[in-house]
């Protein structure tokens, strides 16, 4: 079966304000014919190898082009986002709306809990595991909220790099039970616990140049890896892990804080089933 990916059209697409340090001296500095380009070549290169589905983009809603953070899918459950800010608030309807027309069962956590959605809450590709970033936008009780809502374990990961506010801009789990990801994003605690869930032939920490160039959000089909910008070392060590690497320059997206991921929600996400206990 081909994945599946929603991706919002950006015509609205804009730096209008200020939520994360990425759109700090950025505002209406985003050119709109070059984002088009940006985004149909992300479109394009993943429409090679999966669906895209598309809903519009909204007026008044700029950042709704990230789709990522629009809910959490599991299986024919749709968990939607309740946004920290209240520019993205807004957003909230329409991605019901189109969720509702798709037939998923639409729920939402308490109205107290902040909750971006894939945003940070990222299924991991080898275990019957979610993890959870918490520090800048959702809210830390998201973690058993959602656990109890999915029947899932969850991980919380606690971010602590403002530049790295979302757990999808530093965090990549991959096919086969792989984890790109940048150490330095999460306190020692959250650290020690990828460690110990994560072997270490299975994690792949990317430099500090690399996660400034969102290297960690990547779109993963499959062996396929889509993103902004890698190394030469990043490079190498994705395809002797055995992926392939796509490189797609998504520049004007970035000055709002975002990349390929933030640009994606993979709408076929499937129930893993957990490992047995130990008789
Ligand atoms: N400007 C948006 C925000 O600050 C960018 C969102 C990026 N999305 C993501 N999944 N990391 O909310």
């Amino acid at each position: 079966m081909r994945d599946r990916y929603l991706m919002c059209s950006p015509e609205h697409f804009e730096v209008r304000y200020v939520i994360n340090p990425w759109m700090q001296g950025n505002v209406a500095l985003s050119r709109n014919d070059l984002a088009w380009r940006q985004w149909h070549g992300l479109a394009e290169a993943i429409g090679a190898v999966a669906e895209v589905e598309r809903i519009a983009g909204e007026p008044g809603v700029p950042d709704m082009v990230f789709t990522a953070n629009a809910g959490l899918v599991l299986g024919n459950t749709f968990v939607l986002s309740h946004f920290r800010h209240a520019e993205r608030q807004p957003e909230e309807a329409h991605f019901e709306k189109w969720f509702r027309q798709q037939g998923f069962q639409v729920q939402r956590l308490a109205p107290q809990l902040a909750f971006e959605g894939a945003g940070d809450a990222l299924l991991d590709r080898g275990q019957a595991l979610l993890w959870l970033g918490h520090g800048h936008r959702s809210s830390a009780e998201c973690a058993p909220a959602l656990a109890s809502l999915l029947d899932i374990e969850v991980e919380p990961l606690r971010l602590v790099d403002a530049r790295f506010y979302h757990l999808d801009t530093c965090l990549c789990p991959l096919e086969g039970g792989y984890l790109l990801y940048y150490p330095a994003a999460f306190d020692a605690d959250s650290q020690a616990r990828i460690v110990a869930r994560v072997p270490a032939a299975r994690r792949i920490a990317v430099t500090d140049a690399d996660a400034l160039e969102f290297a960690c959000n990547a779109v993963n089909s499959g062996h396929h890896v889509f993103l902004n910008r890698a190394s030469d070392e990043l490079a190498r060590s994705l395809a002797a892990h055995g992926f392939t690497l796509h490189q797609t320059p998504l520049g004007e997206f970035m000055k709002a804080g975002g990349s390929a991921k933030c640009l994606t929600l993979k709408l076929n996400e499937l129930r893993r089933p957990a490992a047995r206990a130990a008789a």
